[in-house]
């Protein structure tokens, strides 16, 4: 409320349930903005702030207690626990919001509201200031919407105490599921089971996945958002596992990539090794007073010189990394900030340069290769993805590695996978 002007009012809706079939549901997931500060996770609600009034108020609207309705869908907060359980300084029936919020937006000059992210509370919005714009004078209406992710998402950026505990659970249990992916894995299975391996580590311990888990064996590897997950794994290739737990909210995010029959050829090691000093040279330039892309360009210049030795690109280092040869075999960014949102909210740049890091702030380093079918690759390079990736936590003095508890090293793998 400090962020925003004394004649404001900011309306933050949860997010709308979402239909799978018919009459079954999605799982319900809150909508992060309103989690953040509300902590509240059911549904057909409404987070008011109107800073000013007093103290300036935080107002919850919610689904009230309904004994029938409770026995057929679940447990609800209800109206009168609302107030404490959540620090609100009020709460009312979400039933009576049409009747309410009109008089909470009058002589309100601006509303922080993020518009076309929930049509169906955009256009209630709508209706409410065009009813009370036919009961008062027009001075009365606000006069500009502001979007509230401009400040919430900046917030969002700068992990507190207790969301860095969140984060580091969410990447030690992301890590225990990836080590049980490598320990079942072996040829013949197929990609499905080793996602159930996943899914079954980070359920059992209370967690969810953060997002639909990628196995990729052999060129489907290459694909870089690949979930369907469908495919035999096959003797002699590599799997590509990109797959992060949620833990109270917030992501992990990790990759690895490993041999399906435990053991790596030279040619996979080669690459490995490349993509592995990439993640290495990335994870070294996450320090605070260093701008967003420094990682970026360490792993791009790593991944170049890999890419030069093994007798993919020809000429001189310094000209190809200039005209982005590496791009058809690393076609993406090496990382993304984490929290709520796997891929999560924030700038990355600031008046068009790159942002700095900072303590507090959490990112991912993810550098990979995918070398398809190209004629000018070696044969025994052909159709293998790899990447790696960790969840790195900028410090004061440098930066905490959150997903250390799966190895990386390719020797460090073929232990684990044999048993060792
Ligand atoms: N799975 C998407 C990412 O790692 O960013
Ligand atoms: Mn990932
Ligand atoms: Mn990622």
């Amino acid at each position: 409320m400090r962020t925003m002007d004394v004649n404001a009012i900011a309306l933050i809706p949860a997010a709308p349930a979402t239909v799978r079939s018919r009459d079954t549901e999605y799982p319900y997931r809150p909508d992060s903005n309103f989690w953040y500060l509300s902590g509240f996770e059911e549904p057909e609600s409404l987070l008011v702030l109107i800073p000013g009034r007093k103290a300036g108020e935080y107002l919850i609207f919610c689904r009230d207690r309904d004994p029938e309705k409770e026995t057929w869908h679940g447990r609800r907060l209800g109206v009168d626990g609302a107030p404490d359980a959540l620090g609100a300084d009020d709460a009312f029936p979400i039933e009576d919001v049409d009747e309410i919020l009109p008089g909470l937006l009058e002589g309100r000059q601006h509303v922080y509201h993020t518009l076309g992210k929930n049509p169906g509370f955009d256009a209630q919005l709508l209706g409410w200031l065009k009813r009370s714009r036919m009961t008062r004078k027009s001075t009365d209406d606000p006069d500009a919407f502001i979007s509230l992710d401009y400040h919430l998402h900046d917030m969002r950026v700068y992990k507190s105490r207790a969301e860095q505990k969140q984060l580091k659970a969410a990447a030690k249990l992301s890590a225990k599921g990836h080590v049980a992916a490598m320990q079942a894995c072996q040829p013949g299975l197929w990609e499905y089971e080793l996602e159930a391996a996943l899914v079954h580590t980070y359920k059992k311990a209370g967690g969810d996945h953060a997002f639909m888990p990628i196995v990729g064996g052999g060129e489907n590897g290459c694909i870089l958002h690949y979930t369907e997950n469908n495919a035999k794994l096959r003797d002699g290739d590599l799997v590509l596992i990109d797959s992060g737990a949620e833990v109270g909210g917030y992501a992990g995010d990790i990759s690895r990539t490993f041999p399906i029959n435990g053991r790596f050829s030279d040619a996979q090691r080669d690459l490995y090794e490349i993509v592995l000093e990439a993640n290495q040279a990335g994870i070294d330039a996450c320090q605070p007073g260093n701008h967003w892309n420094d990682p970026h360009e360490a792993a791009v210049a790593v991944l170049t010189r890999g890419l030069k030795s093994v007798g993919i690109l020809k000429g001189n280092i310094k000209t190809l990394i200039k005209k982005a040869a590496y791009r058809p075999y690393y076609m993406h960014k090496t990382g993304h900030w984490l929290g709520l949102d796997v891929h999560d909210v924030g700038d990355y740049k600031i008046d068009g340069e790159w942002r700095l890091l900072e303590s507090g702030m959490c990112l991912t380093i993810e550098p990979g290769l995918y070398i398809g079918e190209g004629r000018s690759v070696p044969k025994a390079y052909r159709n293998t993805g790899i990447r790696i990736e960790d969840d790195v936590l900028i410090t004061a003095k440098g930066h905490e590695v959150i997903t250390g508890d799966v190895p990386k090293l390719a020797n460090d793998i073929e232990a684990l996978m044999s048993g060792g």
